[in-house]
């Protein structure tokens, strides 16, 4: 088993990031130290790891505001720190925003991903006892038909911007550890559910409309197929890899979890009027077909056996459990959820659902 002292989280104000920290410091034996280095876009938000700040702040949790673009700020927080883990979460990370304007993807998913890279192989030389685990995403290997599945061995095939642009991140990392000897491991993994995701993906943006009497937008026809993993069970799997992983190798993370879209929104409807009392029916009519994604990956599915064979991981959260939870969460957050329905939010919105 590997252990750390000091773990480097870029990304750790987003989504997954922040669970992966409240997760390393309540549901596994890590006693170092964490620095969460974080640009704070739009997508990262520090209330989402408050309880952490004030239980942990200053002792054992550091927060560092730097963009992975700029590699001065890299180096310095490095230095300061001198971390024997990076975990590479930070990234632009929704495929809408990438169709709208791909230029930050390819700087952040990229360059970021380069200026780390080239930090740690720098700051790390010739040491055997770091790593550098890159997280990534199973829209790597393009779009699957209505059988297979994504191994770790399929092609990669990327098709948006946004996944063209973690494809490349996918392969820096890679030729470092070739090229260089950097210790890393990958993992790609499936869409992520769960606490503190903003409203722009398809769970929070169907919960918070209905809670707003507004439509709810399914692209196209509405039988795009997604695989969707617990946030929690993806960093359950991450944090493995990290201690038992093979150095070099990637692994894939999967719920096993197939659903079309519409037929999941139907069941947020459900769900979210068990916990309204309101008349599902009330939610339903709501739906609302528009437009569809340019280029929209019909289909993603992971095979994960790898990943369950060699390190013992499984998903530990069903899906009707790990959506109740969700639902839950985003009913008693009200204040979280209107700390980021700011103006950069609205406008967002207005722009992605214009003429859709
Ligand atoms: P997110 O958009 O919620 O969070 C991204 C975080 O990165 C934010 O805190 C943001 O401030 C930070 N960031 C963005 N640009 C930065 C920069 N230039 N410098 C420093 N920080 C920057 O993303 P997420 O959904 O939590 O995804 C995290 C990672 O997981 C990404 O690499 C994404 O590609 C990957 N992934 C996500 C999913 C999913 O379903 N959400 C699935 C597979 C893989
Ligand atoms: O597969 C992993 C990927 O999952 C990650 O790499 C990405 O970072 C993450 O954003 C996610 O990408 P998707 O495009 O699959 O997620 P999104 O939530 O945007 O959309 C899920 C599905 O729902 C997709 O088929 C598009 C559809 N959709 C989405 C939104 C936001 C709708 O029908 N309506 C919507 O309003």
């Amino acid at each position: 088993m590997r252990q750390f002292t000091t773990i480097l989280i870029t990304g750790g104000a987003g989504f997954i990031g922040s669970n992966f920290i409240r997760y390393l410091f309540e549901k596994t034996d890590f006693k170092g130290n964490i620095v969460n280095l974080d640009a704070l876009t739009y997508a990262g938000n520090p209330a989402s790891l408050a309880d952490i700040q004030a239980r942990f702040g200053a002792t054992r949790y550091f927060f560092e505001k730097a963009d992975i673009c700029d590699a001065g700020s890299i180096e310095k927080v490095f230095q300061h720190y001198d971390p024997d883990a990076v975990v590479h979460f930070a990234a632009e990370s929704h495929v809408d925003r990438s169709i709208l304007g791909p230029g930050t993807f390819i700087n952040t998913n990229i360059l970021g991903t380069f200026n780390l890279l080239e930090t740690c192989r720098k700051m790390w030389e010739g040491r055997s006892d770091v790593l550098f685990h890159h997280i990534s995403t199973d829209e790597v290997y393009g779009s699957l038909g209505e059988s297979g599945y994504f191994s770790e061995t399929t092609a990669y095939d990327p098709r948006s911007p946004y996944s063209a642009s973690k494809a490349s991140s996918d392969h820096l990392v890679r030729a470092y550890h070739h090229t260089y000897s950097l210790p890393i491991t990958l993992s790609n993994c499936s869409n992520n559910y769960g606490p503190y995701q903003f409203p722009e993906k398809m769970i929070p943006v169907m919960i918070l409309n209905m809670l707003e009497d507004k439509p709810l937008p399914v692209y196209g026809d509405g039988k795009n197929i997604r695989d969707w993993l617990y946030v929690e069970d993806h960093n359950s799997a991450v944090w493995q890899i990290m201690c038992k992983g093979i150095v070099g190798s990637s692994y894939n993370i999967g719920g096993e979890n197939e659903w079309e879209n519409i037929h999941l929104v139907n069941k947020l409807c459900e769900l979210t009027a068990l916990q309204t009392g309101k008349d599902p029916d009330r939610y339903k009519k709501l739906i609302h077909y528009v437009k569809d994604r340019p280029g929209h990956d019909q289909r993603y599915a992971i095979d994960c056996r790898k990943i369950k064979e060699e390190l013992g991981w499984q998903q530990a959260f069903s899906f009707d459990e790990g959506l109740m939870h969700t639902v839950k969460w985003y009913l008693s957050n009200g204040s979280w959820i209107e700390g980021i329905k700011s103006g950069e939010y609205r406008r967002w919105m207005e722009q992605n659902y214009q003429g859709r």
